[in-house]
C-alpha cells in the first residue's frame, strides 16, 4: 500500500489503529497512530525512516512491492527512536549495503540499539543529498527536539518538510490528510501530543522554527512521522507551535484533585463554585486523577492558568494518584501558572504542605498557603474552600499577588 503525497513522493508506513499507549504505558494513544513513512522517487530512490518493529516484515514487503528494495539508492533516519528504526534491521538484512543517512548522534544511538556497523553517512544542517531532476533532501539538526538525534528533512522544489516528530499527532486515519480528518479532533490530538512530549523543550521549539522560517522557503507539506500530512495550511501547525511554545495559557483553571470518602472532592466543588462566582469567563474543569487519562489532565493542565491540586492526608503523604502526576507535571517545567492546595486530614494533616512543596518545585507559583479541612469538611471549611476558589480567580485576573516560584 502507498499514498500519493506529491507526484514523486509516496506514503509507505503503517497506520496502527489498536495501539493504546505508548513509550510503554506513559503516553495514552486513544485514537491510535501511524508510524509514517515515505519514499522520495526521483533518479534516485530514497526511503525516509521506518516504522515499529513489530510491523517491520509486512513494511519491508509492502516497500519489495511498491518500489523494489533493489532500487533503494539511500534510507534518510530522521529519528532513531525504535518507533520509526524498528524495522531497519530487517530492512537491511536484505540490502546491508544501502548508506544510511543521518546525524552523528543518529548513527550512535542507531548501533547502540541495534549493535550493527550499517553504511551510516552522518550529516548536519545544511548537508544535502541530491535525488536527481534538479532536486535535494536538505537535512536540518533539531537537536532534542525531542533527542539528541533528530532532524527534519526537506525536498526542495515539491517543498515537503519530513519533520519526523515535530507536528506529529497520535492519530490514526484512513485519510493520512489534515482536510481529511475530524479538525477538532486533530487538533486535540496535536496539542496533546505537544503537551505530552515538547513542553520541556519549548525554548528550542521557538529558536527552531524561527531558524526555519528564517531561510525563507516554501513549505507545501509538513509530512510528520505520526498522524496526518499538514497539506491544507502547513503554516497553521507552524504558528500553534509557536503559539504552544510560549508559555500557552487558556482563560481556564483546573482542579486536580484525588478522594477518600468524598471530603477532598467537596471541596474541590465548593473551589470550583468559588472560582465561576468570582470570573464566570474562566474556564472551569475538574478531574479525579484517580480516575482520569494521566495525558489527558496534563493536556487541561497545558492549557490552565492556574491549577488547583487537591489530596487527603494519607500516611502523612498524599495520595499516589496526585503524587503520580504532579512528578509528570515537573518532569514537563510548566511555566507561568499559578496553583494552590487543598485537602481534607484527620490527625497529622501534612498534605496540604506537601502538595505546596510539589506545586511549588514544578514551577507554579503559589496562591496562598492552601486549605486544610479536618475530617469532613464542614460549612466553615466548605465556605474556606469557595473563598479559595475566588481568591485563585482574582490572582488568575491579575488583581491578587501569588508567590514567585521557587525556581524559573
Ligand atoms: Fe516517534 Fe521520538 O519517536
Amino acid at each position: 500500500m502507498k499514498v500519493r503525497i506529491t507526484d514523486t513522493v509516496d506514503w509507505v508506513g503503517y497506520v496502527d489503529w489498536e495501539l493504546r499507549s505508548f513509550h510503554g504505558k506513559e503516553y495514552s494513544t486513544h485514537r491510535g497512530t501511524s508510524y509514517n513513512a515515505y519514499v522520495v522517487r526521483e533518479e534516485k530512490t530514497v526511503l525516509i525512516d521506518t516504522v515499529w518493529a513489530p510491523y517491520d516484515q509486512g513494511f519491508v514487503e509492502n516497500l519489495d512491492r511498491e518500489v523494489g528494495l533493489a532500487n533503494l539508492d539511500a534510507v534518510v533516519m530522521n529519528h532513531s527512536e525504535v518507533d520509526h528504526s524498528g524495522a531497519l534491521p530487517e530492512l537491511l538484512r536484505r540490502i546491508p549495503n544501502v548508506p544510511v543517512y543521518c546525524t552523528e548522534a543518529g548513527a550512535r544511538i542507531l548501533k547502540g540499539l541495534y549493535h550493527e556497523d550499517w553504511n551510516f553517512v552522518t550529516v548536519k544542517t545544511g548537508d544535502s543529498l541530491d535525488v536527481g531532476n534538479g532536486k535535494k533532501l536538505v537535512f536540518v539538526e533539531m537537536k532534542m527536539l525531542h533527542w539528541p538525534d533528530s532532524m527534519a528533512s526537506y525536498l526542495t522544489g515539491d517543498a515537503v518538510l519530513f519533520s519526523n516528530d515535530a507536528f506529529g499527532q497520535h492519530y490514526a486515519s484512513a485519510s493520512h490528510f489534515d482536510d481529511a480528518v475530524d479538525d477538532a479532533e486533530l487538533m486535540a490530538e496535536a496539542l496533546k501530543y505537544y503537551a505530552n512530549i515538547l513542553t520541556p523543550f519549548s525554548p528550542l521549539v521557538v529558536n527552531k522554527i524561527r531558524e526555519v522560517l528564517a531561510l525563507g522557503l516554501p513549505i507545501a507539506r509538513i509530512a510528520p512521522s505520526h498522524g496526518v500530512i499538514w497539506r491544507k495550511d502547513p503554516t497553521r501547525i507552524v504558528g500553534k507551535y509557536l503559539e504552544w511554545a510560549q508559555d500557552y495559557r487558556e482563560h481556564q483553571a483546573t482542579v486536580l484533585y484525588d478522594t477518600m470518602w468524598d471530603g477532598t472532592r467537596r471541596l474541590a466543588d465548593r473551589i470550583a463554585e468559588g472560582l465561576r462566582a468570582e470570573d464566570p469567563t474562566l474556564v472551569v474543569k475538574l478531574f479525579n486523577v484517580s480516575k482520569t487519562d494521566k495525558n489527558d489532565v496534563i493536556s487541561e493542565v497545558f492549557k490552565s492558568e492556574a491549577i488547583l491540586a487537591g489530596s487527603p492526608t494519607i500516611n502523612r503523604g498524599i495520595s499516589t494518584a496526585m503524587a503520580a502526576i504532579l512528578e509528570e507535571i515537573e518532569g514537563l517545567r510548566f511555566k507561568g501558572k499559578k496553583a494552590a492546595a487543598f485537602g481534607t486530614y484527620g490527625w497529622s494533616g501534612e498534605g496540604v504542605a506537601k502538595l505546596n512543596g510539589l506545586l511549588a518545585k514544578a514551577g507554579f507559583a503559589l496562591v496562598g498557603e492552601g486549605l486544610k479541612a479536618l475530617w469532613n469538611p464542614d460549612d466553615a471549611a466548605q465556605a474556606k474552600a469557595v473563598a479559595l476558589g475566588r481568591e485563585v480567580a482574582k490572582a488568575v485576573r491579575g488583581d491578587a499577588g501569588a508567590a514567585e516560584p521557587e525556581h524559573p
